[in-house]
């Protein structure tokens, strides 16, 4: 059990934050704040430091499940992350991020995966990828009372059609596209939308031409919000970091450390030490052996 300060002393209790409060943040000119979450304590100590919103994102694929994409992520595994994220956050808006394939085979099929984000696992809202194609799920989910997240820019799950990780939007005509596209999902209902990996610039008309804020990921600073993966943030992620992360910690490089120690102690023995070790009263132990055989 750790020693330091318990971090609820961190920050006073906070109103719960809701798609309304997104709105109103982007109406006063507030930064909004998204960081994504797998788990129960990630997500209580992010409430705790006033992070706007969580995202279980699918990037749960790649940073905690190990696969090379997010195309393998499956509902059951969104579900079962978003209800520990839930478990640990109270305040922040949550939003549950539809997987590969439980969105795009039909509109009745969306509308049932995007409820049980909210009737089986807590979220507030859910995130979904895709442009003009996916207007008529979004008006369905928003119209069943969910509220929908949008995704435009490099959205992953298409990595194949896109050709791998790369930006988006950076010729004229990709550009007009990605305007028209973010136009097309606020009239569609989207309380908000994420940009990942398009020229600032770009982002920045975005968000000046829309009411709905934007968040951005690798689209600077003219969006309305910031998201970023906390695995990325923190270091935690060894295998790739997109360029546009700012790393805030090495937690990898603590890890190791860490691991590297616990066993550098078992071996010489230092660990357990006394203070790590149940202690039995001497009187027990005096009757414990007059009561075994010699
Ligand atoms: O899955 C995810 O973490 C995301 C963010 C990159 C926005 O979609």
């Amino acid at each position: 059990m750790s020693t330091l300060a318990p971090a609820a002393k961190l920050a006073p209790a906070r109103k719960k934050v809701t798609t309304l409060s997104y709105r109103q943040k982007k109406e006063l000119g507030e930064p909004i704040t998204m960081l994504t979450a797998y788990d129960y304590p990630t997500a209580l100590s992010m409430d705790q430091a006033g992070i706007d919103s969580i995202l279980v994102g699918d990037s749960l694929g790649m940073v905690v499940l190990g696969y090379e994409n997010t195309l393998p992520v499956t509902m059951e595994e969104m579900l079962h992350h978003a209800r520990a994220v839930a478990r640990g956050a109270k305040s922040a808006l949550l939003v549950g991020d539809m997987p590969f394939m439980s969105y795009q085979v039909s509109v009745e099929e969306a509308v049932r995966n995007a409820g049980r984000f909210l009737k089986e696992a807590g979220m507030d809202a859910v995130k979904l990828e895709g442009g003009r194609e996916r207007a008529d799920a979004i008006r369905a989910i928003t119209g069943s009372g969910i509220p929908v997240m949008g995704h435009l820019g490099l959205t992953p799950q298409s990595i194949h059609q896109l050709g791998g990780f790369r930006a988006q939007g950076k010729t004229a005509q990709a550009a007009k596209r990605l305007v028209e596209d973010a136009h097309l999902l606020e009239e569609a209902g989207c309380f908000s939308i994420v940009l990942e990996s398009v020229p600032a610039r770009l982002a920045a008309l975005i968000s000046r031409q829309l009411a709905i804020p934007t968040i951005g990921i690798g689209a600077g600073a003219g969006c309305d919000g910031q998201v970023l993966v906390t695995h990325d943030l923190l270091g935690l992620f060894d295998r790739f970091t997109p360029k546009f992360v700012k790393k805030y910690a090495d937690f990898h490089g603590e890890m190791a450390r860490a691991f590297g120690e616990f066993a550098a102690d078992v071996r010489s023995r230092a660990f357990p030490a006394s203070e790590h070790s149940v202690q039995m009263d001497d009187a027990e132990w005096d009757e414990l052996m007059r009561q075994l055989p010699a």
